[in-house]
């Protein structure tokens, strides 16, 4: 599972050796995994296995938490993200992140978009409302709020929040977008429509998803990983995992053994 150098490249991470505590208590253990371009990985395993933690790793937000220590690398783009030259501004601005609940700011629509890029010093107000239209539009949400751009946007359902977070990432042109569990708090439409989304999503991002739905992980994903108590256990094609798992433990949970 471990890849050689030469590999790295065509990686967008290479993690490498991982491993993560919470204090005394070890939540990843030893993980290993490359994540190509312009693909859905989807992670699954079931509560406590360490999902959240992973994706939290990946754009350094677990750092937030005090009692966590790490060792091991995680190469982006080649460059390890512990590393003393990784801006972790900058890696976050390349890596969003879309969460559980949808968390919109208590702003208009149109500011929750345009956050970001205007943080970034965007000011024009016309580049500003491109900028919008674009990320609504790559959310599948323009048309639902295209006349109510001044709204608050708590006016909104929660699938429809859900999908102004997404463009919210996407307004500042992120790489890699990590969503974690981003349908578990939306009804079967809502739900549909973040899976239609994911189609789109991967011609240009690197999307990486935590999901407890199974199907969910077959329908969208290019890859998936079955984590089991801090271990990936196994990371292979989705279509093999679900279809023809290596390993014993893998088809267990897939079949709904445990988990
Ligand atoms: N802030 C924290 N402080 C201490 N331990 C934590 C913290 N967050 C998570 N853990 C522990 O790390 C392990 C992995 O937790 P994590 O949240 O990554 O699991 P998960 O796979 O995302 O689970 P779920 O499916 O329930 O969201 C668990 O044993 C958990 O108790
Ligand atoms: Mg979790």
């Amino acid at each position: 599972m471990r890849s050689t150098n030469e590999d790295s490249n065509k990686y967008v991470y290479d993690v490498r050796g991982l491993n993560l505590w919470y204090g005394d208590n070890q939540a990843l253990i030893d993980i290993n995994m490359g994540i190509e371009e312009n693909e859905i990985t989807a992670i699954i395993g079931p509560s406590g296995c360490g999902k959240s933690t992973f994706v939290k790793t990946l754009n350094r937000m677990i750092e937030s938490i005090p009692i966590v220590r790490t060792e091991g690398e995680i190469l982006y783009h080649g460059h390890d993200i512990f590393g003393s030259h990784m801006m972790v501004e900058e890696l976050r601005t390349r890596v969003g992140m879309v969460f559980q609940k949808p968390n919109p700011f208590p702003k208009s629509i149109f500011e929750n978009v345009v956050y970001g890029p205007k943080i970034h010093g965007v000011k024009d107000k016309k580049t500003l409302m491109e900028i919008a239209e674009q990320s609504l539009r790559g959310a599948a949400l323009w048309d639902e709020v295209k006349d109510r751009m001044s709204e608050n946007a708590y006016s909104l359902s929660g699938g429809q929040q859900q999908r102004l977070c997404i463009a919210r990432t996407m307004a500042v042109s992120p790489e890699v977008i990590l969503m974690d569990e981003p349908t578990s708090a939306l009804d079967p439409v809502a739900t549909m429509r973040i899976e239609e989304l994911m189609e789109d999503l991967k011609k240009e991002y690197t999307v990486i998803i935590v999901t407890h739905n199974m199907q969910q992980a077959a329908r969208i994903s290019d890859k998936t990983a079955f984590f089991l108590s801090g271990e990936l256990i196994e990371f292979d094609k989705t279509n093999k995992i679900f279809s023809n798992p290596h390993d014993k433990r893998t088809e267990d949970y897939i079949t709904g053994r445990f988990g």
